[in-house]
């Protein structure tokens, strides 16, 4: 089983305040599993220099696919490892949708941050219409396979999945765990299509939509969801602290 790992997703919210204020506590945190904070590309630096003595991860919430060039408003892999970034979100469905990012695009994001040893945290979900007419595997596979095209084995290693229903994305409807866990459970199979049972296991799958502290511990302690990809919570101390300690394997 992977390390769990807890990945907060700022989005377009927080501040160095706020920042400084959460580093600091969650450094203090004993816990086991591998803590990752995505802010906005304006933080990373506060959070560069703020987590250094500590075992925080530093997290990207986006990348841009070029190496580098004319591209307005964007930043590069290289720029991100400047401010020692580790993780990258690539594929998050406000990206999908208010973006128009679609599986090709996000397929070259995954590539570029694995050339530069950087870990992408694949976001894969189905909306609200795709389950209800009983689409939601197709569509997760398929978003699943088309970003992880073309990846050689060893690269597959360094890759997080993390399953965002996006019916669940900020709506405070949660899968239920047991929901969730067949999703992990299908997609943790497509994975040993892909690669093999070995390197499957070691992918770790998180789970993503209203994660709260008063759900994590349930949804944590299912076979096959290895964290989880934390948005609104994330921005509230106690309840990411609690979510955190939900984790200990
Ligand atoms: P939420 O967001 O926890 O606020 O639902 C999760 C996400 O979008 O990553």
């Amino acid at each position: 089983m992977p390390k769990p790992v807890i990945a907060g997703n700022w989005k377009m919210n927080g501040n160095r305040a706020l920042l400084l204020d959460m580093v600091a506590a969650l450094s203090r945190m004993n816990n086991s599993s591998k803590v990752v904070m995505c802010v906005p590309y304006s933080l990373l630096q506060t959070l560069e220099e703020s987590a250094q003595n500590s075992k925080i991860g530093i997290g990207s919430q986006n990348v841009h696919q070029e190496v580098s060039g004319a591209y307005t408003g964007e930043v590069s892999v290289e720029q991100l490892k400047e401010f020692n970034v580790q993780y990258c979100i690539v594929g998050h469905s406000e990206r999908r949708k208010f973006f128009q990012e679609d599986n090709e695009l996000i397929s070259k994001k995954v590539k570029r941050l694995l050339q530069s040893a950087i870990h992408p945290i694949l976001c894969i979900g189905e909306t609200l219409e795709e389950r209800e007419i009983g689409d939601e595997q197709i569509i997760v596979c398929n978003q699943l396979t088309e970003g992880l095209k073309d990846i050689a084995f060893d690269d597959l290693r360094r890759c997080i999945v993390a399953y965002e229903p996006v019916w669940a994305i900020g709506t405070g409807k949660t899968a239920t765990p047991d929901q969730a866990n067949e999703m992990h459970q299908f997609i943790r199979g497509q994975l040993v299509g892909l690669t093999n049972a070995a390197i499957a296991a070691e992918i770790p799958i998180l789970y993503g939509g209203s994660v709260k502290g008063s759900n994590a511990r349930e949804m944590l302690a299912k076979s096959d969801i290895d964290g989880a990809l934390v948005g609104g919570a994330s921005l509230q101390l106690e309840d990411f602290k609690s979510i955190i300690l939900s984790a200990q394997n």
